[in-house]
């Protein structure tokens, strides 16, 4: 135990910057003496500001990432006996979401490089049953997205984009979020654009598709008392709205810092694998995942240091318990096994400071240089 320093969590979502606080005190206050808590001109005026963010056309606010996969799935067309193709190495929502909406996950490999979606490994896993592809664009990178809408628009198939890791990428130029027919956000605090509890969205420039949305968040109704479809309760509240709304226009130089941090860490790591960055996209480092062959000593070698790290993830999607029916796919999944066992991610937070990012990345070139 060589720490005596303070340690240094993987997460701190305290606010530090005193006039982020004092904001976010006066909109709470704003929204409490107003009176209105659901569907209200503070959700209004954040579904237009974050889709003009992300060059959308509409923005329908829901209760978390995970719902707004799944309506937004129900919302294109996907229920009961279709199979929607996505990747095994995500955080669990985006597959409990695909179950949610009465469909079947079917698993391709991913990119061993990114360990992103991989267009070839997707092209074999199509069949006549397939209604969607869900690319999870994982860590704060895109997936590389072109051959993937290419194959889309041959076979007729809509993409719904999973950016809940992805606040502010960009692919070609181009915002995540506007690539496929729809895509799915959440704004769960640790996320790059987080409330302060949880909350969701669907972007889109399809209308038809937000205007299913805006019924499906609502129990189905058209207009008040009146239901036209089965839907749900997923509101996105006043108050988160009014939060997200604040924060919003600090994104951008959160994700500067972001990047300036994983730039530091890139300088100072050694012997072990950095996360790579594809060409012609812009990382917004939601995560900095780097690859280490005794990953396990590493991560317990570094708690001993006070310095907090987690795996996302340590359990791909079709080994969990719950998708165990899911297990017959591992042989197509060889890349995000083997990532499974390697990778790590490190503490990435605005907040952090470069002193604490130089103690990390030397304390990881240390103990990885020992193995
Ligand atoms: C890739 C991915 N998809 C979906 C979700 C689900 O979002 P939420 O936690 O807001 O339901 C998350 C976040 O946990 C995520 O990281």
């Amino acid at each position: 135990m060589i720490e005596s320093r303070g340690a240094i969590p993987f997460n701190d979502l305290t606010p530090r910057d005193e006039s982020a606080r004092a904001e976010l005190e006066a909109v709470a206050r704003r929204v409490i003496a107003s009176g209105w808590y659901i569907f209200g001109p503070e959700l209004e005026a954040f579904e237009r500001e974050f889709a003009e963010s992300v060059d959308c056309a509409h923005g329908v606010g829901v209760s978390s990432g995970t719902e707004a996969i799944q309506l937004a799935l129900t919302a294109l067309g996907v229920g009961p006996g279709d199979d929607v193709v996505t990747v095994a190495n995500t955080a669990v929502p985006t597959v409990s979401a695909i179950t949610a909406a009465g469909a079947q996950p079917v698993f391709a490999d991913v990119d061993p490089e990114t360990l992103l979606m991989d267009a070839t490994k997707v092209a074999p896993r199509i069949t006549p049953r397939t209604r969607a592809i869900v690319p999870v664009h994982l860590f704060g990178q895109a997936v590389d997205m072109d051959p993937i809408i290419d194959l889309a628009r041959r076979r007729g198939i809509p993409i719904l984009e999973d950016a809940a890791q992805a606040h502010g990428a960009r692919f070609k130029g181009r915002p995540v979020g506007a690539l496929g027919d729809a895509c799915a956000w959440s704004f769960y605090p640790t996320k790059n654009l987080g409330a302060l509890g949880d909350a969701g969205m669907v972007t889109t420039n399809d209308a038809a598709v937000a205007a299913r949305l805006r019924r499906l968040r609502a129990y189905g109704q058209s207009s008040r008392y009146v239901h036209v479809e089965k839907g749900i309760n997923s509101r996105l509240d006043e108050i988160q709205a009014a939060f997200l709304r604040a924060k919003l226009p600090r994104l951008s130089s959160a994700n500067t810092r972001r990047r300036e941090i994983a730039a530091l860490y890139d300088r100072h790591l050694h012997g072990v694998t950095l996360p790579t960055r594809a060409s012609e996209r812009d990382h917004v480092f939601h995560l900095y995942v780097i690859r280490a062959a005794r990953r396990d000593a590493l991560q317990a070698a570094l708690r001993d240091e006070g310095i907090g790290t987690l795996i996302h993830y340590p359990i791909p999607v079709h080994r969990q318990a719950a998708y165990v029916e899911h297990i017959d796919q591992a042989p197509f999944l060889a890349v995000t096994e083997r990532a499974a066992d390697e990778i790590l991610s490190l503490p990435l937070y605005p907040e952090l400071s470069d002193a604490d990012v130089r103690r990390v990345a030397d304390a990881v070139t240390r103990i990885a240089a020992r193995a």
